[in-house]
């Protein structure tokens, strides 16, 4: 007997070579250690020893059914962890993370910087917490001015406010640079107002040039070429007679609507012409705030919207499409 369980411990650790899967696994375990399994059939021959050779052979078949028992646990987990390798398709392409893009309203803005540097403009900036000073007061608005008013400024407390333009930086840079100036500057703007046209905060490119000699002329050649550049060379521009407190004489300047071309639809409101900016002629009370003499330069201002130019140039017709972060407009311009 002793014989035969040696015997049947040979040949089941040779089986245990060719398994493979679960099923087998379980067919071994019925085979060897199952109620008409071998080593059940050897063990009923038990009755047939000795007393005295009956421990001995009862402890050594235990010990080889304990080993059995043990070899199939470790197949089936080996197996077990084969398959969950398996499970894994690992010819499936990655996941694909996605690139983020410029935003459409940084794209324009830096496609304008890019026309002005090209025409000698140095690119300046200021803060958006701003003073009432240099939002206000040097540039010729008086204390009264309705733009003054809660109802447009964002205030912060008596004196502190977030800008409503970039115009103060047309006053920090006189201040703190010598002439000739010839800047731009772009940068986020804020104003209490929230429809399909206006948002809270928005986007402005300023323009100076101050120098000996610059006349009305020269304003209208830069803002022809950027007009030019930026929508195309065939687009008329109009300049409508305007007031600003900082320039004069002042205007606002008109496109031709890119969309009907001049007949007149909804978005031109039937005018054929796109405001685009104001402009004018440096006011020589502003050179009194800076310290710049009148009489000895001139020069002309402008300021752009850059969503206004956004808009048009892409024909979009919701300013809040800008700031709503939805990819499946954001991704048109990626
Ligand atoms: N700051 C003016 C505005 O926000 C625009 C402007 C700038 C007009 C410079 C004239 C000169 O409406």
């Amino acid at each position: 007997m002793e014989k035969q369980l040696e015997e049947l411990q040979r040949t089941f650790l040779e089986d245990l070579e060719s398994i493979r899967d679960p099923e087998q696994v379980e067919q071994a375990r019925i085979a060897y250690l199952g109620r008409k399994g071998r080593l059940t059939t050897i063990l009923r021959q038990m009755g047939s020893l000795s007393p005295e050779e009956r421990p001995r052979i009862g402890a050594l078949a235990n010990s080889i059914k304990a080993k059995m028992e043990q070899a199939l646990a470790e197949v089936s987990a080996r197996i077990a962890s084969r398959q969950s390798v398996q499970g894994i398709d690992v010819t499936l392409p990655g996941r694909v993370l996605r690139r983020g893009s410029v935003h459409v309203i940084n794209q324009v803005m830096a496609e304008i910087e890019d026309i002005f540097r090209d025409l000698g403009f140095q690119v300046a900036s200021g803060p958006e917490v701003e003073d009432d000073y240099h939002n206000f007061e040097a540039l010729n608005i008086p204390e009264n001015h309705p733009a003054r008013d809660m109802q447009d400024t964002f205030y912060f407390g008596p004196g502190v406010l977030l800008r409503t333009h970039t115009s103060p930086v047309q006053i920090r840079v006189m201040e703190s640079q010598g002439l000739p100036v010839r800047i731009i500057a772009p940068g986020k703007v804020y104003r209490c107002d929230f429809d399909i046209t206006h948002s809270p905060m928005f986007h402005q490119v300023e323009g100076l040039w101050v120098e000996e000699g610059i006349t009305f002329a020269h304003l209208k050649g830069v803002l022809y070429e950027f007009a030019h550049r930026c929508f195309g060379p065939e687009v008329p521009l109009r300049f409508r007679s305007s007031f600003f407190p900082f320039t004069e004489p002042s205007a606002e300047v008109d496109m031709g609507c890119i969309i009907c071309r001049g007949a007149g639809c909804r978005v031109c409101g039937n005018t054929g012409w796109l405001e685009i900016l104001g402009c004018g002629m440096v006011d020589p009370e502003v050179y009194r705030f800076v310290g710049i003499d009148p009489h000895v330069v001139t020069g002309f201002a402008f300021g752009m919207g850059v969503e206004r130019i956004a808009m048009i140039k892409y024909g979009i017709d919701d300013i809040r499409l800008f700031y709503d972060g939805d990819l499946r407009f954001l991704l048109q311009f990626a």
